[in-house]
Parts: structure tokens; C-alpha cells; sequence
């Protein structure tokens, strides 16, 4: 099937029609996918949709994805995603011109640092980037400086398409450092330990995290510390995907719990009790 008029799958929030334009492994187990859908119009960054992946009937529930950037005037949608099920491993056999739908977008994505003077530092841990990619394009539209901290396991699973871009997007004298747990390439450690090197070098104004819960978990703590706003885009396993379910609980420091899908997925890192 030949991709249709961009203009043909223009939309609002709800369920949208989308045509894979591009499906290709660029890490190990991890895939760039690009889509053509209106549900490209009003996405902001931060926010995720929530995609079916055809082939099995006993796969119902769609996988929510964020994304990386958007071209509302081509309707189109870049998503990275890792291949760690059966729902994944489906998607990345999507070939070009496949069709299917996405619910979005979906929840609440990043904010604005309070004051836009401030420098910020993003904090991103494997397949955590995509996000902290879009909260990139949103600081730099809003002339907000940054340095980013892009890390994985090993070398094998660093997304250098997106880590090549925002070696370009960052402005001059802002950083971008990569780094890995085994050495293989950049700095050798966590995430967290170049955040520690980062923080006591220069001062922040707003912290921005993506990544496994335990790497956000060091990142919101040092933050706090540090006395440094934090946002923190969470993952959990999601249902509906709009508030009607109750699976994507987030317990709270107030006490009770908050939605993933629909509060978040980012979070004020101190109001959740991690
Ligand atoms: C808001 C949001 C945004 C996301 N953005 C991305 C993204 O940009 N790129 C990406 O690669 N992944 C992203 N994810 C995770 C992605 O949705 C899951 O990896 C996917 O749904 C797994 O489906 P599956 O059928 O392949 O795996 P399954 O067979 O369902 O599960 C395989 C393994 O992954 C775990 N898992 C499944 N879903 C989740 C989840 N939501 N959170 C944590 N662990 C899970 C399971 O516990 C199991 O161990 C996001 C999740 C959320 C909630
Ligand atoms: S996924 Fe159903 S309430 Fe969030």
C-alpha cells in the first residue's frame, strides 16, 4: 500500500489511522520507526501515543510510545522503541506502507523551566532518550540552554542517530556527554556518576529525566540535593491508556496515587514517592 496525502490523516486527540514510512534497527534490539498520521497534529513533547500492532488477536492492549520529534505540517511522527516482547517484536517487522492506529496524544508531557535563563541538564537512560530528545526541541525553540547526559548498558545499545543530533542541537559551550556502563564508549559509569561531575562543575536550573526507574530514581535524588527542579517521564504498564483502567498507578509522597496516562507521563520528581 502507497503512503497516503499527509493531509488525508489530519486529526484531533483520539484514534488515528497511521502508514509506517520507515521501520530500521539502529541499535541493538532497538528500531527508528517513522509514521505518517494525524495524530502528529498538536503532539507535544513529552506526550506519548498509544499504538496497535496487528498480527495477533490475543494482542489486544497497544503499546504507548513516546516519541522523539514531529512534523505536523508532513504528518509525520519519529518513535524509537526496543524490542523486549512479543508486542515489539511484532512492530519491528512492520515493513514500510503497513497501516494500523494510534490512540493519542496521550497524557501530560514536559514544562518549561520556571525561568528560561537558567541552563538545564537532561538526563537520558537507554530508550529513555526519545523523550528527553523532544524536551531538547522544545528548549531549544524556547532559546533554553542545555547539556545532556545520553547513556546505556554498552556502545551496542546508544541511539546515534538521536546522540548525533543533539550533538548539532546543543548551543555553543552546552554538552553533550555519552556514556556507558562497561567503558565501551564516552564515560564509564552511570548515568548518575556523570550527573554527579556535571552538577559540581556547573550550576542547573532544571533537571530532565528519562530512563529505567532505578537510573531516575539517583537522578531525582541527586537533583534534590542539589536543590534543582526535576521532571521525570515515567514508564508503567499501561491498559486503556486514558485513566480508565487503573493500571498505571504512581504512588505519590502526598500519599495516594497518581495516573501514569493521564497525569503523567512526567512528574515533578519530588512529588513521586520512588
Ligand atoms: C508512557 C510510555 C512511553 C514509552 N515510550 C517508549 C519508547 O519511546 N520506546 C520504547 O522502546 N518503549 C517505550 N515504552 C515501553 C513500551 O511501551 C513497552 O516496552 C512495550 O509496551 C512492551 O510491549 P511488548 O508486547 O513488546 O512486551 P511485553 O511482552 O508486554 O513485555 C515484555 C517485558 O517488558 C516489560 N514491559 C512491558 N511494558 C512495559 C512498560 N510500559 N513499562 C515497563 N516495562 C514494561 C514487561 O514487564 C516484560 O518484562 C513506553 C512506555 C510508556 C508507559
Ligand atoms: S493505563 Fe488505564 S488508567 Fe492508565
Amino acid at each position: 500500500m502507497s503512503p497516503r496525502d499527509p493531509a488525508d490523516l489530519r486529526g484531533t486527540v483520539g484514534l488515528h489511522e497511521f502508514v509506517v514510512m520507515a521501520n530500521e534497527e539502529v541499535a541493538e534490539d532497538t528500531y527508528r520507526l517513522e509514521i505518517s498520521s494525524g495524530v502528529s497534529q498538536g503532539l507535544e513533547a513529552g506526550q506519548f501515543i498509544n499504538i496497535a500492532v496487528p498480527g495477533d488477536a490475543t494482542h489486544i492492549l497497544r503499546i504507548p510510545l513516546s516519541f522523539s520529534r514531529t512534523d505536523p505540517a508532513d504528518a509525520r511522527v519519529e518513535l524509537f522503541f526496543a524490542v523486549v516482547g512479543e508486542g515489539t517484536r511484532r512492530l519491528s517487522a512492520m515493513p514500510a506502507g503497513a497501516v494500523s492506529t494510534a490512540v493519542g496524544p496521550c497524557g501530560k508531557g514536559w514544562r518549561l523551566p520556571d525561568d528560561p535563563a537558567v541552563r538545564c541538564l537532561l538526563v537520558a537512560g537507554g530508550i529513555g532518550l526519545p523523550p528527553i530528545f523532544a524536551a531538547a526541541g522544545m528548549l531549544t525553540r524556547a532559546g533554553v540552554r542545555f547539556d545532556v547526559i545520553a547513556g546505556a548498558q554498552t556502545e551496542a545499545k546508544l541511539v546515534f542517530p538521536l546522540i548525533h543530533d543533539l550533538e548539532r542541537l546543543v548551543a555553543d559551550g552546552c554538552r553533550v556527554v555519552v556514556s556507558t556502563d562497561d567503558g565501551s564508549r564516552g564515560f564509564k559509569g552511570f548515568t548518575t556518576m556523570a550527573m554527579e561531575q556535571l552538577v559540581s562543575e556547573r550550576a542547573y536550573g532544571c533537571v530532565y529525566t528519562c530512563g529505567p526507574e532505578i537510573m531516575m530514581r539517583g537522578v531525582a535524588a541527586i537533583a534534590a540535593r542539589e536543590q534543582i527542579a526535576c521532571q521525570a517521564s515515567l514508564e508503567r504498564m499501561m491498559g486503556c491508556g486514558f485513566g480508565a483502567c487503573g493500571a498505571c498507578n504512581v504512588p505519590l509522597v502526598s500519599g495516594g496515587c497518581a495516573s501514569c496516562c493521564m497525569d503523567g507521563p512526567v512528574f515533578d520528581a519530588r512529588a513521586v514517592a520512588w
